[in-house]
C-alpha cells in the first residue's frame, strides 16, 4: 500500500487527536516501518489496520467508523492532487463507473506497484448504480467513504446503501441519485 495512504492517515489521526497524542500511539505500536511512512514508499496493509486500531482505541470511534471518515479525507486529496480526474464528469454515478477502467488504469501506470481493488459496476436506472468492491485489502469501509463523499462532491442529493452481504473484502454498493 502506497505511502501517501499511510501519510494521509496519520495526517487525519492528527487532525483529530493531536500530533502528541498519534506520536505517543505510533511508540505503542510494533510497526515495521516504525511509523516512518515516505509518501513514495510501499507498505503493509496490516499496518494501516494496526494505526486504525489504535485510533479506534484512543477515540471510541468504531474502526469502520474511521475507515469511512478516511474514506472522505482521501477523497478530498485526490479531488485536490488529481483534478484532471474528475473534469469532464457530470455526476458521482459517471465518476464512480469511471474508477476501474480510467482513474485506477491511470494510477497503475503512474504507480506500477499500487495495490487496488477491482470494481464491477452496472447500471440499474439512469440515475441508480451498483458498485461492487473486491480486494486482498479489507478496506470496505474506507470505500464507503470514498462513495459517499463522491455523492456529496457532486452536489447531488443522493444515498448510498451497502447490500447487506458484504464480507471484509467483498461489498455491493447502490447508489440512487435523486432529481436535482
Ligand atoms: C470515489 C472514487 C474512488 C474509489 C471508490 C476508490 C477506491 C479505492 C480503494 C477502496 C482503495 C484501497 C485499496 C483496496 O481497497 O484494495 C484505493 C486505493 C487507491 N486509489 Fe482509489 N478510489 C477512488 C478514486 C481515486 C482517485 C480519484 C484516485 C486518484 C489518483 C485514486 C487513487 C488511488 C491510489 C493512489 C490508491 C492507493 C494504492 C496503493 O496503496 O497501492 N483513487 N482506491
Amino acid at each position: 500500500m502506497k505511502g501517501l495512504v499511510f501519510t494521509e492517515l496519520l495526517a487525519m489521526a492528527e487532525n483529530a487527536i493531536g500530533e502528541d497524542a498519534v506520536d505517543d500511539m505510533l511508540d505503542r505500536l510494533t510497526l515495521a516501518s516504525d511509523g516512518a511512512y515516505s509518501a513514495v514508499g510501499n507498505y503493509p496493509c496490516s499496518e494501516l489496520v494496526q494505526i486504525v486500531g489504535a485510533v479506534s482505541d484512543h477515540t471510541g470511534l468504531s474502526g469502520e467508523a474511521l475507515q469511512k471518515m478516511f474514506g472522505a479525507w482521501m477523497f478530498d486529496r485526490f479531488v485536490q492532487g488529481y483534478p484532471q480526474f474528475f473534469d469532464g464528469k457530470s455526476n458521482a454515478l459517471e465518476m464512480l463507473d469511471a474508477i476501474e477502467n480510467e482513474v485506477h488504469v491511470e494510477v497503475r501506470k503512474l504507480y506500477p506497484d499500487a495495490e487496488l481493488p477491482r470494481f464491477d459496476t452496472e447500471w440499474l436506472t439512469g440515475d441508480k448504480m451498483r458498485m461492487t468492491y473486491r480486494s486482498e485489502r479489507p478496506l470496505v469501509a474506507f470505500c464507503h467513504g470514498l462513495i459517499e463523499a463522491c455523492v456529496a462532491h457532486f452536489e447531488q442529493d443522493g444515498t448510498v446503501f451497502k447490500l447487506p452481504d458484504a464480507t471484509a473484502n467483498k461489498a455491493a454498493f447502490e447508489i440512487s441519485l435523486t432529481a436535482a
